[in-house]
């Protein structure tokens, strides 16, 4: 199941190629091919549940459990881009950051009590998801201003996670990458606000603060080694395909 899940987000990615451009038809195919997969493995749970997620839903008691497995597909969908992606592009990234600013990742090595505050700057300075998007219920203002623009009923609104994370007025010297901040700078907007915040934030927290940790023990002299390639990004998910390192 993990390799169908592996080449189904490559898939879906759309990062093939410099460019960006999906392949549409192998988008669809592997949404199909993946969709199967949920059904029968969701009827294998069922028939024999096991101490997992997948099991919980499909059998389970409480809240959403025993769901019907189309409705599994969406939310295992859901997951494995979101879940997955975002986590994969933050890690690479965030470990470029730091091979680019020698200083900040001798100082992580020398106190890795920094490492929380250097994965808040990495996933401020260059936040895995790009943006979200809301589309407006009813006529409403963009901002407080009188010559905010109007969004109409039904338009579609972008909000650059990216640009948010600069703004000016909140984080003034927000162009730098810098690990350690003083106190009161305020955090990020990396996982969402509101109501759709980020229901994995804490896991995407733990391991990559985990994954940090780990590397500043095991490999404190890690370099970048050679070319790191074509970005992986798309307009939506930021991550990188190869970080080639010496350890
Ligand atoms: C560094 C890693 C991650 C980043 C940067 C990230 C970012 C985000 C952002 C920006 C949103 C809000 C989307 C919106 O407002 O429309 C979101 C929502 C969500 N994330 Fe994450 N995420 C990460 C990791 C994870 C993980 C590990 C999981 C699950 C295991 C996860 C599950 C979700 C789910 C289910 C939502 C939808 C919440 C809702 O709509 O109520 N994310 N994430």
């Amino acid at each position: 199941m993990t390799g169908r899940v592996r080449s189904f987000v490559a898939a879906m990615d759309g990062s093939k190629g410099s460019g960006g451009d999906r392949d549409e038809a192998a988008a669809a195919s592997a949404t199909v091919e993946f969709l199967g997969a949920v059904h029968e493995l969701a009827m294998a749970r069922k028939r024999e549940p096991g101490p997992d997620l997948m099991s919980a839903m499909v059998t389970g008691s409480g809240e959403g459990a025993g769901l019907a497995t189309e409705r599994m597909g969406g939310i295992l969908i859901q997951l494995a881009i979101a879940g997955n992606e975002t986590t994969r592009g933050a890690a690479g990234l965030g470990m470029r950051l730091l091979l680019d600013h020698p200083d900040e990742w001798a100082a992580v090595v020398r106190d890795p009590a920094l490492v929380p505050s250097a994965v808040e700057e990495m996933l401020r300075f260059r936040p895995p998801v790009q943006y979200t998007r809301r589309t407006a219920a009813v006529d409403a203002p963009l901002g407080t201003g009188s010559e905010s623009p109007v969004a109409a009923a039904g338009d579609a609104i972008y909000l650059s996670i990216a640009a948010a994370n600069r703004d000016p007025e909140v984080f003034p010297d927000g162009d730098r990458f810098v690990i350690e901040r003083p106190a009161g700078w305020r955090t990020h907007v990396s996982f969402g606000v509101g109501a759709h915040f980020c229901l994995g934030a804490a896991l995407a927290r733990l391991e990559l603060n985990s994954l940090f940790a780990a590397v500043a023990e095991l490999a404190p002299r890690i370099r970048l080694a050679g070319n790191i390639g074509p970005g992986k990004s798309n307009q939506f998910i930021d991550s990188l395909s190869h970080l080639p390192v010496t350890l």
